[in-house]
């Protein structure tokens, strides 16, 4: 990896930690940070807001989703999800579904702990064959 593509990888992991540190997760107990990377180098951030309803509750990326939406941008070019724990915090099926609507198969989702990122996925490898907007006839939002 080129020097600027690990400080850009590095602010990512940043924002990504400083949200999910934003985290109302009294439930799971499980705080999740999402940020999000435009092709125009533009940073979005986003954590999970669990609700006493239990479904209404919202997922890190679904924040960062909205926050890149209400900016006026509309492609992912990297996405950095972060939570606690041994295991890999990849994406639920349904924030995979809400990344791909603004990405394309080589979009990277990087999934990070407290120590850093542990590993890199396009969206290929996480959604195949996945349904998008050009399923019902539109193009690249
Ligand atoms: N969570 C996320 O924020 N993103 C994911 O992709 C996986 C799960 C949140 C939802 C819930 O608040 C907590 O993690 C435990 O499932």
């Amino acid at each position: 990896m080129s020097k600027s593509a690990e400080a850009d990888l590095a602010a990512l992991f940043s924002a990504a930690k400083a949200a999910q540190a934003s985290a109302y997760a009294p439930y799971s107990r499980f705080k999740v940070g999402a940020a999000i990377r435009t092709a125009g180098g533009a940073v979005y951030s986003g954590c999970n807001v669990e609700n006493a309803a239990y479904p209404q509750g919202a997922c890190a990326e679904a924040a960062a989703i909205a926050a890149m939406a209400l900016a006026g941008e509309r492609r992912i070019a990297d996405i950095l999800v972060i939570g606690d724990g041994k295991d890999l915090c990849t994406p639920c099926g349904g924030c995979r579904q809400r990344i791909r609507e603004f990405a394309d198969a080589s979009t990277r989702i990087h999934v990070a702990g407290p120590e850093g990122v542990r590993k890199t996925f396009t969206l290929e490898e996480l959604l195949p064959h996945s349904f998008g907007p050009a399923n019902l006839g539109r193009g690249t939002p």
